[in-house]
């Protein structure tokens, strides 16, 4: 029996080491840890329970036959993360590069299966050189399954992609399907196709870290959604997101217990807006005053400024918080922002998690860039997302809601539960300037009878209260009780019922 014990130990212990020393010191000489060491710092310490450690490719092409490691480059399982549960996977560079054969994505697929059935969030580690050359179209294949499990998961349980070292080719699409992608800059990246093949085909000379890293993707492209500074630092915060995550879409985000009062006053936000209407102020500022000790996760913070996505709590209940930025483009609504916030809106309704939104909106940037762009596809996205969510949705209009933009931003018509705003609050069809040049364009070379004109069109239409005559608003609120009046809308709100029409699934322009 003790020789048999000796036997396991020594198998594991040969698992465990990987692809050997020396590529552990190549790892660690990149600023990167391995595979095994990443999962002890995401998972709660000693919760990790490791799957197919002994697992081996079927290749015997090319010299595979005699170069076998157990494990094949990815080390996969389940733990916690602060005592709940959560599969992952970490692919294992010091092993073939970590890059897909057929058994190591059987290995991805094995943990997805599961977290499916028993309603568990997945994270996935990746960190790999690609499909394994050695094996062709199974590799490829490989790949497939893993990418319709991530479709079937979309949806069912949160989806955490961290992008820790090389991520091209095909590696790219599993992360791209999953709810958020994080990065560690200078040693990740992802690509289609690499400088190389860029170099060739368009004749562009560029880095893979220009064409692919952290701040291209986090920043230009908008693929990813934060940008870490090393695997220590993405894996802690890892965490923290986890923490706001219900483990499916079968169950309520986690209750986190607050010493924050609801009836918390800011007195500071009766003075947050500016007399001026043309002058910005910091969106972010109302956001960390009103929600649970100012803890706001912003994702996406370095693309599509202009509107503000993240995740905070009420009275220690995970929101979404969804708000226009007046400091970036006076606030307007472009192409890059009706995506961020449309998928984050969508990714809210997925999870149960009510959705508060801070209006402050002039309408949609013009302009041909964004005509050709396709603004009207794009701003229909977050149109459709908000129009579409089942959530409990409670909306504060703090100065312009112009156009279709006051539409779409979460409005009463768009089937919105408590919209409030300010006494500040514009809602109209534009601003007052842009409003009498047209009417009253007979006027126009009569500038004392514009100035009236403008003053008329102010009193009647730049305030809030034709809007809350009509009922499109609940109530027009003090700004310092801002949190009280967003924490009982939302307590009252918490068993909401309501359902869409049934769909095989729905058509969102995309
Ligand atoms: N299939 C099989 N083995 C692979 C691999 C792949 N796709 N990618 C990397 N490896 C192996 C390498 O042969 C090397 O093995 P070794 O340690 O036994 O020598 C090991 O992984 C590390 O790769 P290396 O090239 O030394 O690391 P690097 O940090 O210098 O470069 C890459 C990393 C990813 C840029 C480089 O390995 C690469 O270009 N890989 C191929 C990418 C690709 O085209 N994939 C297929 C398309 S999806």
């Amino acid at each position: 029996m003790q020789d048999i014990i000796r036997q396991l130990e020594e198998k594991r212990d040969r698992a465990r080491v990987g692809g050997g020393e020396r590529r552990i010191g190549n790892q660690h000489g990149k600023g990167k840890l391995t595979a095994r060491e990443r999962l002890e710092l995401l998972l709660d310490e000693g919760s990790f329970e490791e799957w197919d450690m002994f697992v081996e490719h079927r290749c015997v092409d090319f010299g595979m036959a005699d170069n076998r490691i157990p494990g094949d480059g990815v080390v996969t399982g389940y733990g916690t993360i602060n005592g709940r549960l959560v599969f992952v996977f970490s692919q294992d560079f010091t092993v073939f590069g970590g890059a897909l054969s057929e058994s190591h994505a059987e290995k991805i697929c094995k943990v997805m299966d599961k977290a499916l059935q028993v309603g568990a969030p997945v994270i996935g580690l990746n960190d790999s050189g690609g499909a394994r050359i050695q094996e062709g179209v199974d590799s490829l294949a490989g790949y497939a399954e893993v990418f319709q499990r991530n479709v079937e998961a979309s949806g069912v349980v949160p989806q955490l992609s961290l992008i820790m070292g090389p991520c091209a080719g095909g590696a790219v699409y599993s992360p791209a399907m999953t709810d958020f992608i994080f990065m560690v800059q200078d040693s990740s990246y992802m690509f289609v196709t690499g400088p190389e093949v860029v170099k060739t085909v368009t004749h562009e000379t560029v880095t893979s870290e220009e064409l692919g890293g952290a701040i291209t993707h986090t920043s230009k492209s908008g693929v990813a959604d934060l940008a870490f500074e090393n695997d220590v630092e993405a894996l802690q915060r890892t965490r923290q997101i986890f923490d706001f995550l219900p483990l499916s879409n079968r169950e309520q985000p986690p209750v986190r217990p607050t010493t924050d009062s609801p009836n918390r006053e800011e007195p500071s936000l009766d003075t947050l807006v500016p007399p001026s209407p043309n002058k910005p102020y910091d969106m972010k500022e109302l956001i960390e005053k009103v929600v649970d000790e100012k803890d706001f996760f912003e994702i996406q913070p370095d693309y599509a400024k202009n509107i503000i996505v993240g995740l905070a709590r009420m009275e220690g209940r995970t929101v979404g918080v969804v708000a226009n930025q007046p400091m970036v483009l006076a606030g307007c609504l472009d192409i890059d922002s009706s995506r961020k916030a449309a998928r984050f809106v969508r990714f809210c309704d997925c999870f149960n998690i009510p959705i508060v939104t801070f209006v402050d909106v002039p309408g949609f940037l013009p302009g041909t860039t964004q005509e050709y762009g396709g603004i009207i596809k794009h701003g229909a996205k977050l149109l459709y997302a908000f129009a579409e969510a089942t959530v409990p949705k409670v909306t504060v209009i703090t100065r312009k809601a112009y156009g279709g933009a006051y539409d779409v931003m979460s409005s009463k018509h768009l089937r919105g539960d408590v919209n409030y705003a300010w006494p500040t609050a514009e809602i109209a069809v534009m601003g007052p300037k842009g409003a009498v040049e047209i009417i009253f364009r007979q006027e126009a070379k009569d500038p004392e009878k514009l100035e009236e004109r403008t003053e008329e069109y102010r009193s009647k239409f730049a305030n809030p209260f034709v809007a809350a005559s009509r009922g499109f608003l609940d109530d027009v609120i003090m700004p310092h009780g801002t949190r009280r009046r967003l924490c009982r809308a939302l307590a009252m709100l918490r068993d909401k019922k309501r359902d869409n029409p049934w769909k095989k699934h729905s058509n969102i322009p995309l």
